[in-house]
């Protein structure tokens, strides 16, 4: 972590030719539970982990920003009050989509000064663990502290959920953004995406000798095209069909009353949303009355209605699941947007290893890309680290 606080440091000096003003950071997420609720107005309940990206940052005296990180040699150059999303491509629409967001939501950006900012990072891309809501999320909680906005945690989320959907073009929820800008550490946020809101929901893990693992299987998933779109169209489809705002809004029953009025294919997706939102409510009631070593079945279940009803899973995760669950861990699913990215295993401490081995060996029989594993402790949300 420190080593990349200097990285940050070193990093902007080099490109920049001058030291930063101050170095922020804010974390990737896992969700433990909730997939595809948050835009159908849902229930989502995930967790800051501890990977972050930094971001060191200085306010300039002109109009222009110069967004540089460790992935890239060039560093991308536009004046702040003429970002629109024809104009910025590539990986600086997160960071610049951001400070246009953040005009969208109140800061007038002709009377504000232009930054140059350099990231550093150790959350994987492509992995479904938010890389990209980290570098929003950091960026976010620095322009809201160096140009005195100050906005409050939800008008944050909603300009890096404006740079991600509206300067991206990705159609995603809040829950990447609020869990990166919002979470606690040692707690899961259990946040309505109707209004917004979230309260931490503690998560004890150690004290219960319980991990969550990350399972990256390698396979790149891709959100601003694709299936993603798709299945957002078909929750629509679902919702206008029953005559509601939002599948929020339906129960297990009225869906099964009303499944003639619906195609099976669109039938199942909805059935996965209003399930999976029932799912979150009995987590985090679990969590609270019984601890972690309780909600296993729960997160096994989850995974099933999306692999059969929302079909958002790949072979890769589907053994990832399996081999966690046959060799020792409590509750496993895949994590995030689906279609690649990694699954999460509860496992008992002690047998993370086996756990790890039998993934290991499954995925080399299978003749599958070699995963990555690795432990993640629920960590705090974005903050100023210098
Ligand atoms: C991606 C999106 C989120 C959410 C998840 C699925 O991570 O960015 O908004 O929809 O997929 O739960």
């Amino acid at each position: 972590m420190t080593d990349l606080l200097s990285e940050a440091r070193t990093g902007f000096e080099e490109r920049f030719g001058y030291a930063p003003g101050g170095i922020w950071s804010a974390p990737g997420r896992v969700n433990l539970i909730g997939e595809h609720t948050d835009y159908n107005e849902g229930f989502v309940l995930p967790f800051a982990i501890d990977r972050r990206t930094f971001a060191a940052l200085a306010l300039r005296d002109d109009g222009l920003v110069r967004v540089a990180s460790s992935l890239e040699d060039e560093a991308v150059e536009v004046g702040l009050t003429d970002a629109s999303p024809a104009v910025v491509k590539g990986w600086a629409a997160y960071p610049v989509g951001v400070a246009w967001g953040l005009g969208k939501v109140g800061a007038d950006l002709a009377g504000l000064p232009g930054f140059d900012v350099y990231f550093a990072s150790d959350v994987p891309l492509g992995a479904g663990l938010s890389s990209s809501a980290a570098i929003e999320s950091a960026l976010a909680i620095a322009l809201n502290e160096v140009w005195r906005l100050g906005f409050d945690g939800a008008r944050l989320v909603e300009a890096a959920h404006l740079a991600e959907n509206d300067f991206v073009g990705a159609p995603t929820g809040i829950l990447d953004q609020s869990a990166s800008l919002l979470s606690r550490e040692g707690a899961a946020l259990f946040i309505d995406c109707r209004d917004g809101s979230s309260e931490p929901v503690d998560l004890a893990l150690e004290a219960s000798d319980l991990a969550i693992l990350v399972i990256d299987t390698k396979v790149k998933h891709e959100h601003v095209s694709g299936g993603y779109a798709a299945r957002r169209a078909s929750c629509e489809l679902a919702a206008r069909e029953l005559g509601v705002a939002a599948l929020r809004d339906v129960t297990i029953e009225q869906l099964l009353e009303a499944r003639d009025r619906l195609d099976d294919e669109t039938f199942r997706r909805a059935r996965h949303i209003v399930t999976e939102d029932q799912r979150v409510l009995d987590t985090v009631e679990t969590l609270r009355t019984d601890g972690p070593t309780a909600i296993g079945d729960l997160m096994f279940a989850s995974h099933r209605s999306m692999r059969d009803d929302f079909e958002i899973s790949t072979p890769e995760l589907d053994l990832a699941v399996e081999i966690a669950l046959n060799y020792g861990a409590l509750g496993a699913r895949m994590t995030g947007g689906g279609f690649g990215g990694s699954a999460i295993a509860l496992t008992p401490v002690s047998m993370l290893t086996q756990v790890q081995v039998a993934v290991d060996s499954a995925f080399s029989e299978h003749g599958y890309t070699m995963p990555e594993m690795f432990v993640v402790r629920p960590s705090q949300g974005a903050r100023r680290d210098k």
